[in-house]
């Protein structure tokens, strides 16, 4: 893990994590003429996606992603896209067209096929390739997942598809996320990780022993060399 930005408190890091978000798509922009971004959902990316929104970003040129969604409808308060929505989505006035959302009201199955063939579509993809999200940003959970690839899933291990349908057993609840592949394959990755019920697993993340199993975050972090990590003082405590 190489510390990108320590902040003092939880706006900070996301304040910060903004700004190394804009930078970003402004380079892909610039090189390509456009950018893809997929990002994560949960409660620490709300205020991220606030900065982000009022950030000089062109957002003709960004078409966004999700690295996951929980099967609800759309008007779900669970649902990621209804938050990416409220907070990015609508405040920036992302157009419509841009937004490739998982269609989390279809059931799990049907909802990973559909994104898997839009995903398909947008990068052009021959089968057994997999997409190049120009930015890829992710959360971490206090069990050390990030996306919805929990401990112990199954699919920690494929690195050849593009996204999949998982039940959560701790959740009870179904889900659909990007697969370890998609998200090795993308050309940057950012982490925004904050709050104290981090700071343990995120010490097991870098200190610790690879236990990709039991610390998802590991199988990115221990192979994806030049992640922007964006913490805050408290999540970072066991680092120091
Ligand atoms: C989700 C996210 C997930 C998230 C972590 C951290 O759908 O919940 O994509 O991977 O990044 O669970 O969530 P918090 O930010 O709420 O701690």
């Amino acid at each position: 893990m190489s510390i990108s930005h320590v902040s003092d408190d939880e706006r900070g890091a996301a304040k910060a994590c903004a700004e190394g978000i804009r930078r970003l798509l402004k380079a892909a922009v610039d090189k390509n003429g456009a950018a893809s971004l997929a990002v994560s959902g949960g409660m620490t990316p709300r205020l991220m996606f606030g900065f982000l929104s009022r950030l000089k970003v062109d957002w003709r040129d960004v078409h966004l992603f999700w690295v996951d969604e929980r099967c609800v409808a759309a008007d779900d308060p669970a649902s990621n896209y209804g938050m990416t929505l409220e907070n990015l989505i609508g405040p920036a006035h992302i157009p419509s067209e841009n937004v490739h959302r998982v269609h989390g009201e279809l059931p799990p199955e049907e909802a990973a096929q559909k994104y898997r063939e839009e995903i398909k579509t947008h990068f052009r993809l021959k089968d057994g390739e997999l997409p190049k999200f120009d930015i890829l940003h992710l959360g971490m959970g206090d069990d050390g997942h990030v996306a919805s690839l929990f401990p112990g899933s199954p699919l920690l291990e494929d690195k050849t598809g593009i996204c999949a349908e998982v039940y959560v057993p701790k959740l009870d609840a179904w889900r659909v996320t990007l697969l370890p592949g998609s998200i090795l394959a993308s050309r940057k990755l950012v982490m925004l990780v904050s709050g104290a019920t981090k700071a343990e697993t995120l010490r097991q993340e870098a200190l610790g022993a690879y236990v990709p199993a039991k610390y998802p975050v590991q199988i990115i972090s221990r192979q994806f060399r030049n992640a922007n990590w964006y913490l805050d003082k408290a999540a970072a405590e066991g680092l120091t």
